[in-house]
C-alpha cells in the first residue's frame, strides 16, 4: 500500500523540495509514496483570485478565508486520510503519531499562512491541528516537509536495515547514545574502551546506561513518560 500525502498550499513549488532528495526521494521515485500538490490559489475568489482577508474584529495580518481553504479540501478524495492542518497551535507532533500515520493510508495536510485560518473551516472539516514545536514559522509548509519526513523513512523498504518502528517505539523517551567510528584517535580523543572491546553484552550495557544519562541531563521530562518495563530502577 502505497502511503497518499496531498499538500494544500500556496506555495506548491516547495514541495517536494528536500522530500525529493536522499532516501525519501528515491522512496517517491520507486513509488512507496507518493505526493500531490493542491494549490490553494485555484480556489481564490475574482480575478484576484483572494485566498485571505482581513481579520474580524481587526487587528493585524490576514485571515486565510474558509470558503476558499473549504473548496480547495472538498478537491480531494481524502478516501480514509486524516486531515492535519500545521499549525503553532495544534498538539504538538510526537514519535508516536508520526508511527500511526506512516502505518495508515497517508494524509492530507494544510499549510496555513497569514495570521492564521478562519476557525469554521477549522470546525466544518475536522481539521487535526498539529505542531512541530514551540516556535512561529512563516506557514505550514516547512512543519508539513518535516512531518513527512518522518513519516517516509518508516514506510516498509526506505531505511534498509536501519531500526523498525517497533525498536524506534521502544527507544522512544530516551534519547540516543553516543556514536564512534575510526579514527581510533581523533585530535587526542579515543574511542571507548568498551566499544572496542568485543563484548556485545558489555556494549549494549554501556549504551543502554548512556542513553539514559544523556536523557536525565537533557530530557528528564522523557524519563517520567517512560513505561514502568523501560523504566530504570528508581532509587
Ligand atoms: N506553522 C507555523 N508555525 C508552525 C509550527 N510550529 N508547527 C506547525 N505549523 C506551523
Amino acid at each position: 500500500m502505497t502511503f497518499r500525502a496531498t499538500v494544500l498550499t500556496l506555495f506548491p513549488d516547495m514541495f517536494p523540495g528536500p522530500l525529493g532528495m536522499s532516501l525519501a526521494g528515491k522512496a517517491l521515485t520507486a513509488g512507496a509514496w507518493s505526493l500531490d500538490t493542491v494549490d490553494i490559489r485555484d480556489f481564490g475568489i475574482g480575478v484576484h483570485r483572494q485566498v485571505d482577508d482581513t481579520p474580524a474584529g481587526g487587528g493585524p495580518g490576514m485571515v486565510m478565508k474558509a470558503d476558499v481553504l473549504a473548496r480547495a479540501i472538498d478537491s480531494v478524495a481524502t478516501a480514509g486520510r486524516p486531515r492535519l492542518l500545521m499549525s503553532p497551535r495544534g498538539r504538538p507532533l510526537t514519535q508516536q503519531r508520526v508511527i500511526e500515520l506512516a502505518s495508515g493510508p497517508g494524509a492530507v495536510l494544510v499549510c496555513g499562512r497569514f495570521e492564521g485560518v478562519d476557525e469554521r473551516v477549522i470546525e466544518a472539516r475536522s481539521l487535526e491541528e498539529v505542531s512541530i514545536g514551540d516556535y512561529v514559522l512563516s506557514g505550514g509548509e516547512i512543519a508539513a516537509l518535516v512531518l513527512l519526513d518522518a513519516c517516509v523513512r518508516l514506510l516498509p523498504g526506505v531505511m534498509g536495515k536501519t531500526a523498525s518502528a517497533e525498536e524506534e517505539s521502544f527507544s522512544q523517551n530516551l534519547l540516543e547514545y553516543p556514536h564512534y567510528t575510526r579514527p581510533q584517535i581523533f585530535e587526542g580523543r579515543s574511542i571507548p574502551d568498551i566499544l572496542v572491546s568485543g563484548d556485545h553484552g558489555k556494549v549494549a550495557a554501556w549504551r543502554r546506561a548512556e542513553a539514559e544519562r544523556l536523557t536525565r541531563e537533557r530530557r528528564p521530562d522523557l524519563l517520567e513518560r517512560r513505561s514502568p518495563r523501560a523504566s530504570p530502577s528508581k532509587n
